[in-house]
């Protein structure tokens, strides 16, 4: 596995892979590595030719109170994991590279980005549109990959990818869970022991939606009490967002149907934000 910094190089060797016939799998990241970045690497080696890993922590998509300077990293770790994944090329470039002197663009995808996790982080989705942007430019692949934890995210990035015409297929990959159902997430290495239960009581509660959705075939509002009634018991969290949206659209939705989809946005202690989801009726 090559180790690139420079646009120069990574440019060229994007183009030579083009110029061989290679198809090209994309997993954009931000690095500190867990098995959920790890199988997005699995899943873009198994559908194409040559996989591309960034890393690159990406400053405009931290709002100003948000944790840029303390987003753990670790280049060394990192590089190793992705080559046993079978990686071709890390791509870590530096803030100078990706934003340049004079740098003044913005990519910004109207109303999904508004709601849910944009509606608590202004300005959040448009720096993760405008650094992906750069990114397929950078690295042309035929396919990226993303996880599905950030459900808003890819629905977001396939919104980009249709409107501006990006020749690439977007793919989701299921989220990936320790044993004991948290969602994997690089901010789970904030989490103090004793902060264990409060973080679990996202997963916990949508496995009691879900329950509620199929035994009880209650509506949404009668879920979404019974969430936050669940979360809350525990004193460290404080809730987002509870939505139950239409998975295709993020509209809300009242009735269940087999395209409602749960979505949590809770802080722990104030310190650390998680976000979960899960289709209601299906899994
Ligand atoms: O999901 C992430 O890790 C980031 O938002 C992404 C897609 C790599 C853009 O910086």
């Amino acid at each position: 596995m090559k180790v690139v910094t420079t646009l120069a190089d990574i440019q060229s060797i994007a183009q030579r892979f083009r110029d061989e016939g290679l198809r090209i799998g994309l997993v954009p990241t931000m690095g500190c590595f867990h098995e959920g970045h790890l199988s997005l690497m699995r899943k873009a080696k198994e559908k194409t030719d040559k996989v591309i890993t960034t890393l690159f922590v990406n400053p405009i998509q931290f709002g100003p109170s948000e944790d840029l300077d303390s987003y753990p990293h670790d280049l060394e770790r990192d590089r190793k994991l992705a080559e046993k994944c079978g990686v071709d090329i890390l791509y870590a470039p530096d803030n100078k590279t990706m934003y340049p002197k004079r740098f003044a663009s913005n990519v910004h995808v109207a109303g999904l980005t508004d709601i849910l996790c944009g509606a608590s982080r202004p300005g959040h989705f448009d720096g993760v549109t405008t650094v992906l942007a750069k990114l397929f430019n950078q690295t042309l692949p035929h396919v990226a990959i993303f996880g599905e934890k950030d459900f808003q995210q890819l629905a977001i990035i396939r919104r980009m990818v249709t409107d501006l015409d990006f020749p690439i297929d977007i793919l989701g990959h299921p989220i990936v869970r320790e044993t004991s159902g948290l969602a994997m997430s690089s901010r789970n290495t904030y989490l103090r022991d004793n902060e264990m239960e409060a973080a679990l009581s996202l997963s916990r509660s949508i496995a009691y939606a879900q329950d509620l959705a199929r035994r009880e075939k209650v509506d949404a509002t009668a879920i979404i009490q019974a969430v936050e009634k669940e979360i809350t018991r525990h004193k460290e969290c404080s809730i987002d967002y509870i939505e139950i949206v239409n998975c295709r659209t993020l509209s809300s939705c009242t009735i269940i149907d087999s395209e409602s989809q749960i979505l949590l946005a809770v802080k722990i202690n104030n310190r650390i934000r998680l976000i979960d989801n899960s289709q209601l009726l299906g899994n």
